[in-house]
């Protein structure tokens, strides 16, 4: 599947995937940047910040309690935030896209 990372710029950083993966997995595999990823998945850090277009939000699963409460305290949380550690992609995100906040640049 087909997934493009766009940082805070504007810059659109394309990757082909399997799917199985966290968004924040293949963007550290790939050196995409605008994800830092401090924690490795612990959904602790926060600092694998992404935006994600409401069409798209639906076909992740729910925030779990601990990502909701991690998102409320980011100075850049926006109704379309998520931790991209807890997204794991599945063949119907072929074509997704998502933005990074300018503080991970
Ligand atoms: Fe740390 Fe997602 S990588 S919260």
């Amino acid at each position: 599947i087909k997934i493009t990372y766009v940082t805070a710029d504007g810059t659109e950083q394309p990757v082909e995937v399997e799917p199985g993966m966290s968004l924040m997995e293949v963007a550290t595999l790939r050196g995409i940047e605008g994800i830092v990823a401090e924690c490795g998945g612990g959904c602790s850090c926060a600092t694998c910040h992404v935006y994600v277009d409401e069409a798209w939000q639906q076909t992740f699963e729910e925030p779990a309690p601990e990502e909701a409460d991690l998102i409320e305290f980011l100075d850049e949380a926006k109704p379309t935030s998520r931790l991209s550690c807890q997204l794991v992609l599945r063949a119907e995100h072929d074509g997704l896209c998502v933005r990074t906040p300018a503080s991970q640049g």
